[in-house]
């Protein structure tokens, strides 16, 4: 009768419907750091761990798209020395495409590139490249981006393009977003407590569920990861149907 004994491991995650994709308001850095009496940028590092930690989760249980919101087109009023901590950290992240690639994780950066600096910009090239034919996750990387801004540059392609009112719609539209062929992000996840959008994915954001939880992103772990997918398994997603 030893099998009766046998504990089978069950994953958190059996049985539950895994969402195609998950964004990421990776908020509360500045909290936990403040919390601790260590700089903001001390935050922002713990932060950036944590970022690859759930990254490596996601691609593990199957998640299609990760969109992580890192910089926004507002974030740009923040003193100068925190703004230079975080282009910092982008570099380091940015620049190190192996850790992508080890991982089959397929890495894109969403946002207007263009105030970035040439450094950056090199990097995320080369990043692009090199994970271009990764089969796993794709990761987009938020940076410099805004929802509002998105639509703005669609508009802007859309007018470039040529195309009459008439064959303006939602299809055509889309195809100029940053997430071009990518599915609407499911769950649009906030840590921190804050309840709001910041003009993260406005548009794509039409019919994902939200799930806000009180812990800072630094402190995040694969396990609240499973509870959104437990919670979001328990959403009754209608999409204006009956
Ligand atoms: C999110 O953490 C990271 C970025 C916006 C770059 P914050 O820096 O906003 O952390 P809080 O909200 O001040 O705690
Ligand atoms: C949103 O967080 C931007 C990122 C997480 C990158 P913020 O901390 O900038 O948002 P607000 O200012 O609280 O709305
Ligand atoms: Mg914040």
């Amino acid at each position: 009768m030893k099998w009766l004994q046998r504990k089978e491991k069950v994953s958190p995650l059996d049985g539950l419907t895994i969402p195609a994709h998950i964004g990421i308001i990776m908020d509360g850095n500045g909290r936990w750091a403040r919390k601790r009496g260590l700089p903001r940028k001390a935050g922002h590092s713990a932060g950036a761990k944590t970022f690859m930690d759930i990254c490596k989760y996601c691609n593990r249980i199957g998640v299609q798209y990760l969109t992580v919101y890192a910089f926004s087109t507002e974030n740009w009023k923040r003193p100068q020395k925190e703004v230079d901590a975080l282009m910092d950290l982008f570099k380091r992240y940015l620049g190190d495409a192996s850790q992508y690639k080890d991982e089959n994780v397929k890495t894109r950066i969403i946002g207007d590139r263009t105030p970035l600096d040439g450094e950056i910009n090199a990097l995320i090239d080369n990043l692009e490249a090199e994970s271009k034919d990764c089969t796993g996750l794709t990761l987009n990387i938020a940076v410099n981006y805004g929802g509002r801004d998105e639509i703005v540059h669609a508009a802007r392609a859309l007018v470039r393009q040529g195309l009459s009112p008439e064959q303006i719609d939602e299809q055509s539209l889309e195809r100029c977003l940053y997430t071009a062929g990518q599915p609407d992000p499911d769950i649009i996840l906030r840590p921190s407590g804050e309840k709001r959008l910041s003009n993260f994915m406005i548009w794509q954001a039409a019919y994902s569920e939200f799930i806000f939880m009180d812990v800072l992103w630094p402190d995040f772990t694969p396990a609240h990861i499973d509870e959104a997918i437990r919670e979001y398994n328990h959403r009754n997603r209608r999409f204006g149907g009956v």
